[in-house]
C-alpha cells in the first residue's frame, strides 16, 4: 500500500487525477470502476478540466459502479446511478453506453447482483478503481463485519452511513434506504490497480485504521492491505492520525 499525503483537497484531486490519466494514456480503452460520495468530486472535477483542455480524453473508456440504493432508480435525484451521470459521464464525455451500475430498482435483486458480476468479468476486470471510505472504514457500502472474500450482493446499511449519508436526501435520515446493492470486497480487490481518496479529520480514524491497524472484516478497507496495487492519497487533515 502506498501511501500519498498532501497539503490539501486540491492536491488530492489532482494526484489521484495523474494516476487516471496515466492509466488511460498507456490504456485508452481502460476499464474504470467509479465511486460515489464527496470523496471522489474533486477528482472528476479534474478529469473534467482535462478532457476540457483537451490533455485527456476519455471517450474509448468505460465504467462500473460500486454500489446503488435499493428501490432507487436511475431518475431519483439522489441515486447513485443520477450521482455519477452529473459528476462524471456528462462532464468528462465518457459515453452513457460505457457506464454500469447496479440497479437498484430490479425486481429480482439477487439475479442483478449475479448479473452485474458477469458483467464485469465480461469486459476483462477493472484497471482502476476509485475508492472513497466511511468513516467506519467501508468500502463501496462493505460495512463492518462483511466479508472480506465477498462478491457483489445485497446489504443492509448501518445507522452511521445513512446518518452520514443523509446530506444528500436534504439531511433527512429517514428518506435513506435501508438496503443497497454493493460490489463485494472480493470484487473490488479483483481490480488491477486501486486508489482510494480521503480528506477531512473525519476521515483520519479510518485512514488510520485501514493503512496501520490489523486487515479485519471490523474495518473492510483494511483488505486493501493485502492488494497489491493501491495507492490512498490523502491530505494532511486526513493523515492526522498516521
Ligand atoms: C458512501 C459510498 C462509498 C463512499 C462513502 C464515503 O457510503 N457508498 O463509496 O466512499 O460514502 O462518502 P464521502 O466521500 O461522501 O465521505
Amino acid at each position: 500500500m502506498e501511501v500519498i499525503i498532501v497539503d490539501n483537497e486540491l492536491m488530492v484531486a489532482r494526484t489521484a487525477a495523474d494516476l487516471v490519466s496515466d492509466l488511460v494514456s498507456a490504456q485508452p480503452s481502460a476499464v474504470l470502476g467509479v465511486a460515489t460520495g464527496s470523496s471522489p468530486v474533486g477528482l472528476y472535477q479534474e478529469l473534467s478540466r482535462r478532457v476540457n483542455s483537451g490533455e485527456l480524453s476519455l471517450e474509448r473508456c468505460s465504467a462500473f459502479m460500486l454500489d446503488e440504493y435499493v428501490g432507487l432508480g436511475a431518475e431519483h435525484p439522489a441515486s447513485y446511478r443520477r450521482f455519477i451521470e452529473e459528476k462524471l459521464v456528462e462532464p468528462t464525455d465518457l459515453p452513457p453506453a460505457n457506464v454500469h451500475g447496479p440497479d437498484g430498482s430490479a425486481s429480482d435483486l439477487v439475479a442483478e447482483c449475479d448479473a452485474y458480476e458477469k458483467a464485469i468479468a465480461s469486459c476483462g476486470g477493472v484497471d482502476l478503481q476509485i475508492l472513497g471510505i466511511g468513516t467506519d472504514g467501508h468500502i463501496g457500502f462493505n460495512e463492518p463485519a462483511s466479508s472480506l472474500s465477498s462478491r457483489t450482493r445485497i446489504k443492509t446499511l448501518t445507522h452511521q452511513t445513512r446518518l452520514d449519508n443523509s446530506r444528500f436526501f436534504d439531511g433527512d435520515i429517514d428518506r435513506v434506504p435501508h438496503h443497497c446493492l454493493t460490489q463485494g470486497i472480493g470484487t473490488i480487490m479483483d481490480a488491477r490497480t486501486i486508489v482510494l481518496v480521503a480528506t477531512g479529520r473525519k476521515k483520519a480514524d479510518a485512514i488510520h485504521r485501514i493503512v496501520e491497524g490489523p486487515v479485519t472484516a471490523r474495518w473492510p478497507g483494511s483488505q486493501l492491505q493485502h492488494h497489491p496495487h493501491v495507492t490512498v492519497v490523502v491530505d494532511e487533515a486526513a493523515a492526522s492520525e498516521l
